[in-house]
């Protein structure tokens, strides 16, 4: 297969951010790593879906792209909850409220970026720049993207799940 016919696990715009950087990289195997960290920046952590595309995309054999992944402590391969509120941090995001939103999350749940709530029901992770910069401040809970957020709304939302 053409490595530029592959398609993206999901529609998700996330996918073209990171489908940008490959290219702007030239597709280049020896990217994995950074490839991997535009993944986990995008959708917060690796899920074994993405990994087969990166591998597939860069040339790089599964085994190989699982490897990585595995080896650096600072991929994640899964979100430990049940449930996944990834809080954008990218800059559009950040200028329009998102540390406001990180704090009201962490106030009104006790939740910090990387930690899951003691019941295993959620998990609070960060991404730079999710595509919906227009929205901002975004998040992105169970890959549902909810904008243009005040700490009332992202409690309000998480606290339906
Ligand atoms: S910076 Fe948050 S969606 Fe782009």
């Amino acid at each position: 297969m053409v490595k530029s016919a592959l398609r993206a696990p999901s529609d998700d715009k996330r996918w073209k951010a990171v489908d940008a950087r490959m290219r702007r990289m030239g597709r280049d195997p020896g990217a994995l790593i950074e490839v991997l960290h535009a993944v986990q920046e995008s959708f917060g952590y690796l899920d074994l879906d993405g990994l087969a595309y990166v591998g597939s995309a860069l040339g790089v054999p599964p085994s190989k792209v699982f490897g990585v992944a595995t080896f650096y402590s600072f991929f994640t391969l899964k979100p430990a909850g049940e449930h996944t509120c990834v809080v954008c941090i990218g800059t559009a995001c950040y200028i329009t409220g998102a540390r406001v939103v990180l704090g009201g999350i962490g106030a009104g749940l006790g939740l910090h970026p990387g930690e899951t709530t003691a019941d295993g029901n959620l998990s609070l992770l960060t991404a730079r720049c999710v595509g919906a910069c227009s929205l901002a401040p975004v998040m992105v809970v169970d890959g549902k993207t909810h904008g243009r957020l005040t700490p009332a709304d992202a409690l309000a939302c998480l606290s339906d799940l």
